[in-house]
């Protein structure tokens, strides 16, 4: 079955390796992205680009009006722990209120499938182990706290209105589409997997392993990389699950890896030592969070392609190395 699909965020990170897997299956794709964070040449030939803000309501409005919509995906938010930590009214404001107006209008617009972008941050510091659907939600941030409050409005949206939603709680997104055509550009990049490759590479200072205190093995934070590819994945299985209702998955490979072995995992990617130094901790950092992803394995056959860390890492320097300032726009 396609479907008609509209994507916010579709010109980021994951939401354009999630457009990629749409229009693979033959969906009809248009994004909505302000292009804020997002680039426009990330949105693959195939997916239609409306450049659109969420706090544009007349905008989202005349979107959603465009035609029937089989089903919306919202990746659309800011996405930083540390910065979210600095910033939290702008988190709290800006992912809530975006999250929530979206979520009001496509009730309104009779819209009868969503998928939420949500996160790991929504655990904060969880107890050593893998980490379950049904951990407590204690959020160690406002961003993890943003979306917690939109997990909890679809809840309400499903039971009052019928929306059927997939919360779809990602670990740490890494590497880069295996076919080489999107990839991780940030600006700034604050994320550790591109941030160690460039320091690998000369093309940035030494990386900086934030905090050697952390009650883990080495000292360091543990988290779990999945593909992106695989997450993208995840979503197209999620959607087609939504027929027997709505669910919540947590997304990871249920494999942590600490900051340091990223760090000996791209040496041994790249064949070359990684430059890096030693920071105080960052604060809003849980020491380990790791995912339990059993539930969409036995409900959805999700299975990931590229569970291996170095697999994982290999994609990411390569699309790295092809493209050394990033995105051309
Ligand atoms: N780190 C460093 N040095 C750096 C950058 C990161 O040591 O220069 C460490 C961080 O302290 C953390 C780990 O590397 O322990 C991963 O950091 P990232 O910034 O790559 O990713 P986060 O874990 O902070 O956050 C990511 C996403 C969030 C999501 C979270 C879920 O950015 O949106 O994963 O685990 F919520």
């Amino acid at each position: 079955m396609t479907l008609r699909v509209l994507v916010t965020g579709g010109a980021g990170f994951v939401g354009s390796h999630a457009v990629a897997a749409l229009l693979a299956r033959g969906d009809d794709v248009c994004v909505f992205d302000n292009l804020s964070t997002g680039h426009r040449s990330a949105v693959l030939p195939g997916a239609r680009l409306v450049v659109g803000d969420l706090a544009d309501h007349a905008a989202v409005d005349a979107v959603l009006a465009d035609g029937a919509w089989d089903a919306v995906l919202h990746f659309a938010s800011l996405s930083l722990v540390g910065e979210s930590m600095r910033e939290p009214m702008l988190y709290l404001r800006t992912n809530v209120g975006n999250g929530l107006h979206l979520i009001d209008r496509c009730i309104h617009h009779g819209i009868g499938r969503f998928v939420l972008s949500s996160t790991a941050a929504l655990f904060g510091n969880a107890p050593p182990g893998a980490i379950g659907e049904t951990a407590p939600i204690e959020p160690g941030s406002p961003y993890g706290e943003s979306k917690a409050v939109l997990e909890r409005a679809l809840l309400w949206a499903d039971r009052i209105h019928g929306l059927k939603s997939a919360v779809l709680r990602y670990f740490n997104a890494a590497g880069a589409d295996p076919e080489g055509r999107l990839g991780e550009d940030h600006r700034p990049e604050t994320h550790l997997i591109p941030l160690v490759i460039d320091a690998a590479l000369g093309r940035r200072p030494p990386v900086q392993v934030f905090g050697t205190d952390y009650d883990t093995p080495d000292g360091t934070c543990i988290r779990d990389y999945i593909h992106v590819s695989d997450l993208a994945q995840a979503h197209l299985l999620a959607l087609a699950r939504l027929d027997h209702g709505s669910v919540t998955y947590n997304l990871g490979n249920s494999a942590g890896h600490s900051v340091r072995e990223v760090i000996a995992s791209v040496a041994r990617v790249g064949g070359r030592p990684v430059p890096h130094g030693f920071a105080p901790r960052r604060p809003g950092d849980p020491a380990s969070l790791v995912a339990a992803s059993a539930r969409i394995m036995e409900e959805a056959g999700w299975q990931p392609r590229f569970a291996a860390l170095d697999e994982i890492v290999r994609t990411a320097w390569a699309w790295r190395v092809a493209h050394p300032q990033g995105y051309a726009d």
